[in-house]
């Protein structure tokens, strides 16, 4: 080592021949992506959590491919320096633009450089509009997620990106997305996974979320809804009902705050405890009014200290959490294949029949789809019919029915009314009291949430009641309020 060689300029002595200048453009250009990305996906109102593996995943690969290649060429001129003939000088590094053959070398590098980091500029790019498409959250890890994928493109929200709810508009859950999404590909590419899949609770999708496109404060009012059933008997019995959904509102600067949306903790704030983790079972609830009145409400067999556990604060998602993936019970898709036409109800006993065909348990989707052809076919081999009704299941079964994944409607509760699932009567029980039991959460009147407009068959469609029928209750003995002890989704249990 002589003395001129250390007091060579920080760059030289990091760069002392042509593999380490290589090294150092690629390590220039990696930082440059990185950046690139991850400015990009800072700044974009739509995040993507796939972008993550470009970012921090490839981009540290070439940076740390261009460290490795700039740490070859350092061994190599060390090598090279020891090797030498005592005394003989030192070649040190240099570029000599007189020299024609350094002219060369340094064009072509100029010329690799400037195409590398154009690759780079466009192909981050590129790769950042692919990984924030639905078709790649939907269909890059096909097995997985295809059922949300499929139930999605049904959905209210098929025109909503996936990444504009599955990653919040905080700061917070753009880096949790990112780390998110690693995991994802791990999960895919090793196959581990839940089969029904369940999302990891690492981001949260809250009423923040949903405004970013609604606005809490809208009135909505009430809102008709027409129910149309079939029952399982032998002439496919038609039964409906109408309801008028008191939805309201919960902001009293538009409109009378009441009624459904009242909930919304805009004006008053109503938290909760659920003691599972699919939120199903509910023994204590705390209403703050505006006022500061506290009013705390809980089943007889809660007995716990509220502070021992995790307290929630109601939002959209307490009701609406099936909003995009929606995955309907196969009772009411045949009702509604019915109401259509698709499935003809003159056909006898078609409504049951078309029901045991879905929800028999089968190993593929595949399978599930020749079974049912087969089956029905079998039941009704003179029926000329038979092949649209066939269809029409096939269809039901294509968007409902994963057996790969163990998805159908029963894999995730649907919390917005009360006949499959507990939904409002999770709290409105009657079994909700104050610790005085002189107040209890309204439970028992059915005109309160809606209005039974109007129900049955036929004419009594017509027969519209403002004030609200009385529900007519069909082989029900008692007026059970557990409408899902009896209400599966399939068959009723007597
Ligand atoms: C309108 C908002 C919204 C959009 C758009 C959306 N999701 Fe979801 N997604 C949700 C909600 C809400 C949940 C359920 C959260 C819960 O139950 O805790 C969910 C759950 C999931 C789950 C977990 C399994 C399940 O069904 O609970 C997966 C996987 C998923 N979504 C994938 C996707 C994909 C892929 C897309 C785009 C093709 C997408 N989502 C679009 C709101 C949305
Ligand atoms: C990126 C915008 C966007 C986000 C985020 C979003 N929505 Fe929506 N939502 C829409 C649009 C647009 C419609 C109306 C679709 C139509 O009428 O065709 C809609 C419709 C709805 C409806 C009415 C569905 C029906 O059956 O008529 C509900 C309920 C709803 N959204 C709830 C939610 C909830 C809950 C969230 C949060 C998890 C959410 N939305 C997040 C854009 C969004
Ligand atoms: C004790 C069991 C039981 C309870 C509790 C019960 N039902 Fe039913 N319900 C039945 C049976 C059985 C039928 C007839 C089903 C058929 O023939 O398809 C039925 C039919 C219906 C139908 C029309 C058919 C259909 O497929 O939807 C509606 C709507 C309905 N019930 C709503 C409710 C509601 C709402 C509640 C709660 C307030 C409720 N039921 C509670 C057993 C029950
Ligand atoms: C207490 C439960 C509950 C809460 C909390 C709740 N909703 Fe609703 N919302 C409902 C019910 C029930 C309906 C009636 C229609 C239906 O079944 O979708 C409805 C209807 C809607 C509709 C459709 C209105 C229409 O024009 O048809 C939208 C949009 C909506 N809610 C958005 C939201 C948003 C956004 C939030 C959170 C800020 C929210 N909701 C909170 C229960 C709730
Ligand atoms: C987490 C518990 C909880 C859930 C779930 C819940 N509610 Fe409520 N609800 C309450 C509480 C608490 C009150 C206020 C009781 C009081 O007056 O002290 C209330 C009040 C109401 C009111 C009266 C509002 C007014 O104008 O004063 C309606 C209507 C209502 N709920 C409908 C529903 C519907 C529909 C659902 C399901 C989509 C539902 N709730 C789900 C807790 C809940
Ligand atoms: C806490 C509020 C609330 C109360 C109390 C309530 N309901 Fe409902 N009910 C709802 C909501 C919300 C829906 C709409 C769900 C949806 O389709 O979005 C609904 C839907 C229904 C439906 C149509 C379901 C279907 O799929 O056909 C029937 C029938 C019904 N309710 C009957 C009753 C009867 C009977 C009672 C009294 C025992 C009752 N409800 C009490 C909130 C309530």
């Amino acid at each position: 080592m002589n003395s001129t060689q250390e007091r060579k300029p920080f760059f030289a002595r990091l760069v002392p021949n042509w593999t380490s200048l290589a090294g150092a453009i690629l390590v220039g250009s990696s930082w440059f992506a990185f950046f690139l990305l991850f400015t990009l996906d800072f700044f974009a109102v739509v995040k993507s959590p796939y972008l993550g593996i470009l970012t921090y995943l490839v981009a540290p690969f070439f940076f740390l491919a261009g460290a490795l290649l700039m740490l070859v060429g350092k061994i190599r001129y060390r090598v090279h320096a020891r090797h030498a003939v005592p005394g003989a000088p030192i070649r040190s590094f240099t570029i000599d633009i007189s020299q024609p053959r350094h002219r060369k070398i340094l064009l072509g590098f100029a010329f690799g450089a400037a195409a590398f980091l154009l690759i780079t500029a466009v192909g981050s790019y590129e790769t950042y509009h692919v990984t924030k498409s639905v078709q790649f959250c939907g269909q890059a890890c096909h097995g997985p997620m295809e059922p949300q994928y499929v139930a999605y493109q049904n959905s209210p929200h098929a025109r909503v990106e996936c990444t504009a709810c599955h990653i919040g508009p905080q700061a917070e859950s753009f880096v949790k997305a990112k780390f998110n999404g690693l995991h994802q590909v791990y999960a895919t590419a090793f196959n581990d996974f839940q089969r029904p899949i369940q999302l990891s609770g690492k981001i949260d999708i809250n009423q923040q979320t949903c405004e970013q496109c609604h606005w809490p404060k809208r009135h909505i009012g009430n809102v008709e809804r027409s129910y149309t059933h079939y029952l399982a008997d032998e002439t496919n019995t038609l039964f409906g009902v109408r309801l008028l959904l008191k939805v309201g509102g919960g902001d009293p600067t538009h409109g009378p705050a009441g009624g459904i949306h009242w909930h919304m903790n805009l004006a008053n704030k109503i938290e909760y405890i659920a003691t599972d983790e699919k939120q199903q079972v509910i023994p204590w609830v705390r209403f703050t009014e505006a006022n500061g009145n506290v009013t705390e409400y809980r089943t007889a067999e809660f007995k716990d200290d509220p502070s021992q556990h995790k307290i929630r604060a109601m939002d959209c998602m307490t009701c609406h959490n099936r909003p995009a993936h929606h995955f309907r019970a196969p009772n009411d898709l045949v009702d509604l294949a019915m109401s259509l036409g698709n499935i003809d109800p003159t056909i006898p006993w078609i409504k049951s029949n078309v029901v045991a065909s879905l929800i028999a348990p089968r190993a593929t989707q595949s399978e599930g789809v020749d079974k049912i052809a087969s089956d029905l076919k079998a039941r009704y081999p003179s029926t000329p019919q038979i092949d649209t009704v066939i269809a029409a299941a096939q269809d039901i079964y294509k968007k409902s029915f994963f057996p790969e994944m163990k998805v159908d409607w029963r894999a995730y509760p649907n919390n917005i009314g009360h006949k499959e699932w507990p939904g409002c009567f999770r709290c409105h029980d009657g079994n909700h009291k104050t610790a005085d039991g002189a107040k209890k959460i309204a439970a028992s009147d059915c005109n309160a949430c809606h209005t039974i407009l109007a129900q049955g068959n036929g004419l009594e469609l017509e027969k519209l009641n403002p004030k609200g029928h009385g529900f007519f209750y069909i082989d029900a003995p008692n007026e059970d309020f557990s409408c899902n002890n009896c209400h599966t989704g399939a068959f009723p249990k007597e």
